[in-house]
């Protein structure tokens, strides 16, 4: 076959990927698009819905180049996990499927990070903490207490590597960006900091590693007895790699990435939804009352957390509100198209959902400039659905983790669903919280579409004496 009509087949299956994608964002958004105005492709089905999924499936590369413009992905978090992310199905299924079990040590590291970073005196004196900087310490150990374990989720150099990461991804997939294609791999490779950031991580990461693929090796059967049923991320991913994908170098570059996409959403995310409770600290009676009471039954449990309606809806509101962006589905057209409404997306053209304008729009959510914490778990009292209210659920009308085919949902929303109800529970049962001179919440910053709550906002803490 020849080069031309390989590239010809490549694109003519790119475009119908495209269609795809459109066509499933066109089904799931058919029901709110009269109220938000989203232009679609159809609404009939042509294609089986099967057959759309199916096709869907292989969307890497669609992603992929979304994204490239603005972070480089291939360049910063590597080729062969930019292109091949096999280790999102471990944590669709090992990752999730063991959470309750996990749940304990992932407390403890919450519980012992807040200790270690928030040291408040017993007098009960308010004293002035920049929030940003606990929350992502806090978030860093508990992730990292899931996906390597003791003792390298509480060494500083390597969570500082970790919580850096991101920082460096951004500006060196920028930087890269700039320059035409065939210059990147020199770019990425001489100017951006991320190879430096890699092999830093690895010099913690690989020996782990190793020393695991030499036990297995040494010890046979026996490890697979000796090893805990219910290890870690990393040993999920190595038994899920098998004998043909256990480069110590490649699984490194996976860890890293995973660091990347999971500790900066969530601690900013928590920021968002703590600077809320900060500015209204009224609600706080309410909140401890749900997380005395569910303690009370369930201990500091999976169960107790699933049960924590309030701090669900506190969250969720939060994140409806002042999500972390107005946009969703970020995704580049590869050939030209035309939406319903006669609107042409031309052939490189970046394309993504208003995420903000549905989370503010009045026929699904009444007063929507209001921050009215309970708006969920109110329509659980009043007999609706816990699912549908539920924080984790991604849905047309909640487009924090994504929307569309299951494919483009965040598949870390329980895990970090269950992290930052754990550490607001936490917080409201251990402290109290308030802005300076009981003042307003701070002020968010915008980067084009993304919402970013003030790093460097002080807030009040002191342990709790109410
Ligand atoms: C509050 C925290 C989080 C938010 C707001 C968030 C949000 C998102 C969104 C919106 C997407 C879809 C991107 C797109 O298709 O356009 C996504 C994808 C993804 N998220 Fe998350 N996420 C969070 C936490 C996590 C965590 C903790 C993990 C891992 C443990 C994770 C792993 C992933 C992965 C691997 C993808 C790519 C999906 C794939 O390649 O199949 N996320 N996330």
């Amino acid at each position: 076959m020849s080069l031309n009509m390989l590239s010809i087949q490549s694109d003519v299956a790119v475009t119908l990927l495209l269609a795809c994608g459109l066509l499933v964002m066109a089904l799931q958004f058919t029901g709110s698009a009269s109220k938000t105005n989203v232009p679609i492709l159809a609404n009939d089905v042509f294609f089986g819905y099967k057959t759309a999924m199916k096709t869907l499936s292989s969307f890497t590369k669609l992603m992929i180049e979304g994204q490239a413009r603005s972070i480089a992905l291939e360049y910063t978090v590597g080729r062969e996990v930019a292109y091949n992310p096999w280790h999102t199905s471990v944590i669709r299924k090992q990752m999730t499927q063991n959470l309750g079990t996990k749940f304990p040590e992932i407390y403890e590291e919450i519980v012992a990070a807040f200790q270690d970073e928030l040291v408040l005196p017993d007098s009960g004196e308010w004293m002035p903490i920049n929030a940003y900087s606990v929350i992502l310490h806090v978030v860093c150990r508990a992730s990292n207490r899931l996906f390597v374990g003791l003792p390298l989720c509480r060494d500083k150099e390597f969570t500082k590597i970790s919580r850096d990461f991101t920082i460096t991804v951004t500006r060196a997939g920028f930087l890269i960006s700039c320059f035409p294609r065939f210059l990147r791999p020199l770019v990425a490779r001489y100017i951006s900091a991320a190879p430096r950031a890699t092999r830093e991580f690895g010099n913690y990461m690989v020996p782990v590693i190793e020393q695991r693929l030499r036990s297995e090796m040494e010890l046979g059967d026996a490890w697979k007895e000796q090893k805990p049923i219910q290890f870690d991320f990393l040993q999920w991913m190595m038994d899920e790699a098998g004998e043909d994908r256990r480069d110590p170098k490649d699984l490194n570059q996976r860890m890293l990435g995973m660091n990347f996409t999971a500790t900066h959403t969530s601690s900013m995310s928590f920021t968002h939804a703590f600077y809320w409770l900060a500015a209204c600290p009224q609600y706080v009676p309410e909140l401890r009352r749900e997380v005395d009471e569910v303690v009370k039954t369930h201990g500091w449990t999976k169960d107790a957390i699933n049960s924590m309606f309030k701090i669900d809806s506190f969250i969720k509101e939060a994140m409806r509100l002042t999500g972390l962006s107005a946009s969703s589905m970020q995704r580049k057209s590869m050939k030209r198209l035309t939406l319903s409404d006669g609107t042409v997306v031309p052939a490189g053209g970046h394309v993504a959902i208003n995420a903000w304008s549905v989370h503010h729009d009045p026929h699904l959510y009444p007063n929507p400039l209001e921050f009215d914490p309970f708006r969920f778990s109110r329509k659980v009292e009043e007999g609706d659905s816990v699912v549908k209210s539920a924080f984790t659920t991604a849905s047309s009308d909640f487009l924090f983790w994504g929307g569309g085919s299951h494919v483009w949902i965040s598949p870390g929303r329980y895990f970090a669903s269950q992290e930052l109800k754990a550490m607001l529970a936490y917080i409201v049962k251990n402290y109290d919280v308030k802005m300076p001179n009981n003042g307003v919440r701070p002020t968010d910053i915008w980067f084009a579409h993304t919402c970013v709550p003030d790093p460097k906002a002080t807030v009040l803490f002191r342990k709790r004496v109410t």
